[in-house]
């Protein structure tokens, strides 16, 4: 008979994570906004107008037992202008913050999610180190506004993501495509998660910091670059970050999506295709991403060996327009956290993305990865069978095989 394992701790925290930019909407100050205004991307307009509706969204959270929620504090409302800064965001955030805290569900706040104020970017952003003071000033404000209504700071979100995204590939502001530039800001980013982290701390000695890390399985792709073009993509996207930043963490955020196959023809492919993420895979969905549950396994392990320290995982999900293989791909990375846990890796919490089908950078809304989905004319909310899959996991607390949903 197999053996029975046990359910997760009684505080595992359980819940849903977003980005600012992906759900407020008019993030008129963004260089995202004006990325999309020149035709860039998709226009985000109002969007799934979070900033207006949260009460009705944390109400619903709370509705289907989540726990915890992460969302991001808007740097470009907060300060739309160089050294200007906005009261009444800050009063907005507390509010919502406020509203997450009369909910019991904790919050898990990210400082910078792909966003920057334009203004920002116009002095060449996170290009130019000199330039990080303006983001810091940010931390620190964040940081004494408000310290009491956060549970879970997280500092950046996966820098390896943005530098390539922004840096190499060219799909995000400022659009530019170079390798030497790319990896200067993704070295620059590590860096300021490390002053950010000694300035959240130097205000709130006692708060949880950290940072959201994306991790990918590199297999091989096949041919003979396939022995060594994996371990090499793991050390310059997984390892090298955690080097950098061993010493700047409370706990690890970690946003799993897929295993990648290596290999030079599989990039060549991509690169030609500009589908860099959708050859590297054994299978794909609408975004040519494929996780595969074994990595979660894989990577808990990995980021437990190295860094020993508690786990979230702050992404994981799918865009799937009919629903129809989420339940599975939950299933399945709940079931590989539960295994790492039983082989002794610290997890304590796991958060879905997203709660809402919501903007997609440059697919915009036509990918979908909400438990939620929103109606585009009246922003009416209807949950998916999905997210009532997941309210039943949160319930047990343990797995619920898809087959008996
Ligand atoms: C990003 C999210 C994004 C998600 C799905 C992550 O890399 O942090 O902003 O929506 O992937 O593509």
């Amino acid at each position: 008979m197999a053996k029975r394992i046990s359910p997760f701790p009684r505080n595992f925290l359980w819940g849903t994570s977003s980005a600012a930019h992906q759900v407020e909407g008019e993030t008129r100050n963004s260089d995202w906004w004006h990325w999309a205004v020149s035709g860039h991307a998709p226009f985000p307009g109002v969007g799934c107008d979070h900033y207006r509706l949260y009460e009705e969204d944390f109400l619903l959270m709370q509705k289907m037992h989540h726990t915890a929620h992460r969302l991001s504090i808007e740097w470009s409302r907060i300060f739309p202008q160089e050294g200007v800064v906005n009261r009444k965001e800050i009063d907005h955030y507390k509010k919502v913050l406020l509203s997450l805290k009369d909910k019991h569900i904790q919050s898990f706040v990210t400082l910078h999610h792909m966003t920057s104020p334009q203004w920002f970017s116009n002095k060449g952003g996170f290009k130019n180190k000199a330039n990080n003071h303006f983001f810091l000033d940010f931390v620190t404000l964040c940081a004494k506004e408000f310290g009491d209504l956060v549970d879970f700071w997280i500092t950046v979100n996966e820098p390896v993501t943005y530098a390539a995204k922004s840096y190499l590939l060219g799909n995000g502001p400022p659009g530019e495509k170079n390798i030497i530039t790319a990896f200067r800001v993704f070295l620059n980013l590590a860096s300021v998660h490390n002053a950010s982290y000694v300035r959240i701390k130097k205000t709130l000695p006692q708060t949880q910091v950290g940072s959201s890390h994306v991790l990918t399985e590199y297999v091989s792709g096949g041919g003979v670059s396939g022995f060594f073009l994996p371990s090499l993509f793991h050390f310059v996207n997984n390892s090298l970050y955690f080097i950098l930043t061993k010493k700047s963490h409370d706990f690890v955020g970690i946003n799993c999506y897929y295993r990648a196959h290596i290999s030079l023809s599989n990039l060549y492919r991509g690169l030609k295709e500009e589908d860099y993420e959708g050859v590297m895979r054994d299978e794909r969905h609408d975004l040519g991403l494929f996780l595969d549950s074994t990595s979660i396994y894989t990577l808990l392990k990995y980021a437990w060996d190295v860094m020993k320290k508690p786990l979230y995982i702050t992404e994981h999900g799918i865009s799937d327009p009919t629903d129809t293989k989420r339940i599975g791909h939950m299933n399945d990375a709940v079931t590989s956290m539960q295994r790492a846990r039983e082989d002794g890796v610290d997890i304590r919490g796991y958060l879905h993305w997203s709660f809402l089908d919501n903007y997609e950078w440059s697919s915009g809304f036509s990918s979908k990865f909400g438990l939620v989905s929103v109606d585009p004319k009246t922003k009416k909310r209807t949950p998916k069978k999905s997210a009532r899959y997941f309210s039943s996991v949160i319930k047990r607390n343990e797995p619920l095989g898809s087959e008996n949903f």
